[in-house]
């Protein structure tokens, strides 16, 4: 029995409030400088299928500086690039370490490694969906407007990505209104936006979304995995760049939130990225407070699990 973190849905609404609040004591040690050793002797490997900048070193440091180490599986140069079983790999690995976290392709990939993994896994990164990405989006806005509930976030722009479609499971469960503004068949689907029905918004117009709103966010016009639709994705979604202009219709003190890499001139304009209401480096720099949290979390509730199993398999009989 172990506890994986491969959607928002994983963790309990007791657990989501205590990840943040953990978040912020672990934020405040590091400022200090004062050592915590909650994952000393463990290990995290790290599994990617896409590449990676802010996951690989943000997860890494976060075992390291939580005295436990980091193992990084490239897919690329690995046995996975030669046809070995993603089970096979799964259930050797588990062997090895105390937690993974992946980045792949389809969601059911991710769901196919951690049925044979014997060890928690963190979802690093789907097709689907990144809700490491928006649990740090989530306390970032906390942390600069006070609190995410009863807050109106627009996302602008391809909101059927991996991004837009996490934002969408979280809005109910942190209460936020979301206003999706995309062009026609770039929305979420309906399975996805079933979540939130009172809460998310489908629009078509920019403007209708930014206006009034206390977050404005966006991401890249085309995902990995997407490379060769990018000449129509960039025709598509041409009126959708998050710009000054679009910035002056949201609240005076909105802020900006892009989970990068940026394209800037195509999904947002510079001055925007680059100005006083982008909270893209703090964003950045949470993915390693949120995520030792939850590292902390899936790791240690899967270890009382593990413990609990020799009296639960004796009451069975
Ligand atoms: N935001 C994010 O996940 O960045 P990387 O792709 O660099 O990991
Ligand atoms: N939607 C982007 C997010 C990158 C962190 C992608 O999947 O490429």
């Amino acid at each position: 029995m172990k506890r994986d973190f491969l959607t928002l849905f994983d963790l309990s609404s007791d657990e989501h409030k205590a990840l943040f609040h953990r978040a912020r004591g672990l934020k405040e040690a590091r400022r200090q400088r004062r050592v915590v050793s909650t994952m000393a002797g463990r290990t995290l490997v790290m599994i990617f299928e896409k590449a990676s900048t802010r996951t690989r070193l943000s997860f890494e440091a976060a075992m390291t500086q939580l005295g436990g180490s980091a193992i990084d599986l490239s897919a690329a140069n690995s046995q996975m690039s030669r046809g070995e079983p993603l089970a096979d790999t799964a259930r050797v690995t588990g062997r090895y370490c105390d937690v993974v976290m992946m980045r792949t392709f389809g969601d059911e990939r991710l769901a196919e490694f951690a049925k044979h993994c014997e060890v928690p896994v963190i979802n690093g990164l789907t097709d689907g969906g990144h809700p490491v990405q928006i649990l740090t989006d989530l306390f970032t806005i906390e942390e600069r407007l006070g609190a995410v509930a009863g807050k109106t976030l627009a996302f602008i722009g391809d909101t059927a990505s991996n991004m837009g479609r996490s934002f969408t499971e979280g809005a109910k469960l942190y209460g936020y209104q979301l206003r999706l503004a995309s062009p026609k068949g770039y929305h979420p689907a309906a399975e996805v936006v079933k979540h939130s029905p009172d809460h998310v918004h489908l629009l078509s117009d920019p403007k209708e979304a930014v206006r009034g709103a206390d977050v404005v966010i966006t991401d890249v016009w085309t995902s990995m995995g997407q490379e060769a639709e990018s000449k129509q994705r960039l025709a598509d979604l041409a009126g959708f760049q998050v710009d000054g202009a679009l910035m002056k219709l949201a609240k005076p003190d909105a802020m900006f939130l892009h989970c990068l890499p940026a394209h800037r001139g195509e999904e947002v304009s510079a001055d925007v990225i680059d100005g006083p209401q982008s909270a893209v480096w703090d964003e950045a720099e949470n993915r390693l407070h949120v995520q030792k949290a939850l590292l902390e979390t899936v790791v240690q509730a899967s270890e009382r699990l593990r413990e609990m199993e020799p009296a639960l398999r004796a009451a069975r009989g």
